[in-house]
């Protein structure tokens, strides 16, 4: 652009000159005529193309051409059903709608609004905020979850959630911020709505329940939390690599968004790792940091190993000593986890089960339902097993397992999720339930992070009181 103007002013200046030797003559002026037209017609032609310039590089300022947008819908039921279970989606949808719902008091389904006041009921002797429930089941008042009555939630929210009193010994971060605080009871407001529609919706994802959900979305009635949701216990087995960290911080956060969860953080070494407690520490889940070494005859063969056993039979042990209720999950810290599953698996009485995306060249493993049925089970790689499925593809009931005092997981390469399922007879296939809306949805994933060299030693000569110094702290080395 500053090319052109430079130009366009030589070019001035040279017709001014020309003008002006030109005296008065017809000639001359005709001269001066035709480049004043030149000058003109150049000035005008340098504009439109600056213009042109100006326009192509406002167009490629934008991120999307309009019709590449896509803007956030729910359309498909399986899509609604995991935008309810979803505490953290609702409070998002409240927030970009609750205008519409601060007027118009509309319930969710009947049997949700039937089942909250019987809940809320309950809990009207709890103190003040009890007051405030027992109000609220008389007059069944219907407002935004995330509508701006910060004093209400607040009443409610300090006196009945006890954030994760998941038993146990446990530890959370020192640096929680009451505003994350906030967001956890906000959450488990919005989870006693998610706990009935997961209750019907995980047995049998009717149609009319699909309708209803697609309704529900638009406006929210206000659920006070009167319970708890059951525990989750998420049995995660970890060991040193230079991913580990990465790992455990994505999955970390991922679990920020449960409420009521007790992760179990269990390494395969035989000390902890303090780099390893101050990543849990800062990402603020409770947790429980423990290990669970390889047997050493595992650890030298060959051939493949049993990874992650030892870590999680370590688990188990914990839970036999540790809990009575709520449900156990093993979640590899290396996979992906879609948050509506954990609320659904819940409140799982015996086992669950739901499809796990990239297992094997089928690209998915997943029970095979038909009728509503479980048929059988679909898998890359079946090896003779009775449970051919993932280990994020299923959960179990915590009183279910403790009614089975031997069952744990063998070290069996390829066999950990069979043998252990198999060591939970009796177990029906009518017991085992279905999510994930009856396995037609992908809800987890077995992702697999590729492998990073040890990073190599800092030259602690070159690189003497700079920074540098500091982060080589926190690489984990083999
Ligand atoms: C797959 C399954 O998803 C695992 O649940 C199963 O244990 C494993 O195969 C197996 O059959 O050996 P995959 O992705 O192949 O998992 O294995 P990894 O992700 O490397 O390990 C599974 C879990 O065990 C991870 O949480 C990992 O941190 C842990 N692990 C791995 C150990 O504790 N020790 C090890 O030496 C290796
Ligand atoms: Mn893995």
């Amino acid at each position: 652009m500053k090319f052109n103007y430079i130009g366009l002013g030589t070019h001035s200046g040279i017709v001014n000159g020309g003008s002006g030797s030109g005296g008065s003559s017809t000639i001359g002026s005709k001269m001066s005529l035709g480049k004043s037209i030149k000058m003109y017609l150049t000035i005008f032609i340098a504009t439109t193309c600056i213009y042109m310039v100006l326009y192509q590089y406002h167009i490629s300022r934008e991120p999307f051409a309009a019709g590449e947008v896509v803007k956030h819908q729910e359309k498909s039921s399986s899509y609604i059903a995991s935008y309810l279970w979803s505490p953290i989606s609702l409070l998002l949808a409240n927030s970009s709608s609750n205008n519409n719902n601060n007027s118009t008091p509309t319930t969710t389904t009947t049997s949700t609004t039937a089942t909250t006041i019987r809940t809320t009921t309950t809990a009207a002797t709890v103190g003040s905020a009890g007051e405030k429930v027992g109000a609220s089941s008389t007059s069944l008042q219907t407002v935004s979850l995330a509508a701006p009555k910060p004093t209400l939630h607040t009443s409610y929210g300090t006196a009945l959630l006890r954030s994760g009193s998941v038993g146990g010994h446990r530890k959370t971060a020192t640096t929680k911020q009451s505003i994350t605080r906030t967001a956890t009871k906000l959450t488990t407001t919005a989870t006693t709505m998610a706990k009935t529609s997961a209750k019907q919706s995980a047995q049998t994802a009717t149609p009319a329940t699909t309708a209803l959900s697609e309704h529900a979305h638009k406006t929210r009635p206000t659920f006070v939390a009167a319970s708890e949701p059951p525990p989750l216990y998420i049995i995660t087995p970890t060991y040193r690599r230079p991913e580990q960290l990465a790992e455990l911080t994505r999955l970390g956060y991922t679990l920020k968004h449960v409420v009521n969860l007790l992760w179990l953080v269990i390494e395969d070494a035989n000390h902890t790792n303090p780099l390893v407690a101050h990543t849990l520490d800062r990402i603020g889940v409770p947790y429980e940091y423990m290990v669970a070494p390889m047997p050493e005859k595992y650890k030298q063969t060959k051939r493949a190993k049993p990874r992650g056993v030892s870590n999680r039979n370590r688990g188990l042990e914990y839970l036999r000593h540790h809990a009575n209720e709520g449900v156990l999950y093993f979640a590899d810290d290396d996979n992906t986890y879609d948050i509506s599953i954990f609320e659904q698996m819940r409140y799982i009485s015996k086992v669950g089960m739901w499809p796990v995306g990239l297992v094997t060249k089928t690209g998915v493993s997943s029970p095979i339902i038909q009728e509503g049925k479980l048929v059988g089970y679909y898998d890359g790689w079946i090896g003779g097993r009775k449970y051919p499925v993932d280990m994020a593809g299923f959960a179990v009931s915590v009183k279910f397992l403790k009614e089975r005092p031997n069952a744990q997981m063998p070290f069996k390469p390829g066999y950990e999720e069979d043998g252990f399922l198999r060591s939970l007879a009796p177990l029906d296939n009518t017991d085992i339930e279905l999510l994930a809306d009856e396995c037609r949805d992908i809800l987890t994933w077995h992702t697999q992070t590729k492998k990073n060299a040890p990073a190599q030693a800092l030259n602690r000569t070159r690189y003497k009181n700079t920074n540098l110094e500091h982060i080589d702290k926190l690489l984990v080395r083999p």
